[in-house]
């Protein structure tokens, strides 16, 4: 089969974007959105998620004061928290599957969207904070508070974790975070081979 670079192309502009039109998002697209999400794959089929969609403006709110990195949340029309059980022995990657479901299909719809952390665990060591758009990336205050608070405002059942909660919402706004380039990162058959 010959490369059709075209096809692949919606996925490379896929871009974190962190403000949107105040343009409320269908229902039925946040529905399809989710039912994208369920379908990723996870480790031994046990789908251990749950979604909440928020587009109740208050809660939107809350969840933008709570979450230091995720302050654009307020001015987002909605984002889906993405929860999985944390008794489950690969949660995270099957939450981050679903993640990434929700932003393809997003892309799809024509919407942007945003990544925000979950609570994997404290972000950042003393000295091993990262960069974030070329600044230090803040580091979230009292982490497990951050936790319980978020689940507290979505209601969510203790034994489930907050793996992300992806922000939503039209926008023109476009933004080329640099990315490592493809014959840095490619390797064939063994590693350094170029
Ligand atoms: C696990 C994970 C956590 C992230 N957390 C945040 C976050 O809390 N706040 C935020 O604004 N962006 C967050 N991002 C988005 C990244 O900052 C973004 O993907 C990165 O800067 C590259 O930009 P791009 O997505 O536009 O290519 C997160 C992304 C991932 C994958």
């Amino acid at each position: 089969m010959s490369i059709n670079a075209e096809k692949t192309s919606f996925l490379k502009d896929i871009r974190s974007i962190r403000s949107y039109k105040n343009d409320p998002i269908e229902k039925e697209i946040l529905m399809d959105l989710v039912d994208s999400a369920r379908m990723a794959p996870t480790a031994r089929n046990i789908q251990p998620w749950e979604f909440v969609v928020v587009t109740d403006k208050n809660i939107l709110k809350r969840l933008s004061e709570v979450h230091s990195n995720g302050g654009f949340l307020k001015d987002a029309p909605a984002c889906i928290v993405v929860l999985c059980k944390k008794d489950t022995e690969y949660y995270i990657e099957d939450g981050s599957a679903a993640t990434q479901n929700i932003i393809v299909a997003a892309r799809v719809y024509g919407l942007k969207s945003c990544w925000i952390g979950g609570c994997k665990g404290p972000f950042y060591e003393n000295d091993d904070i990262p960069m974030c758009e070329g600044e230090p990336c803040q580091i979230l205050p009292l982490y497990d508070d951050l936790c319980s608070q978020l689940k507290e405002i979505v209601k969510a059942p203790a034994d489930l974790e907050v793996i992300s909660i992806v922000s939503l919402g039209y926008s023109d706004e476009s933004f080329v975070a640099p990315k490592r380039p493809l014959s840095e990162v490619m390797h064939w058959d063994v590693f350094n081979n170029k």
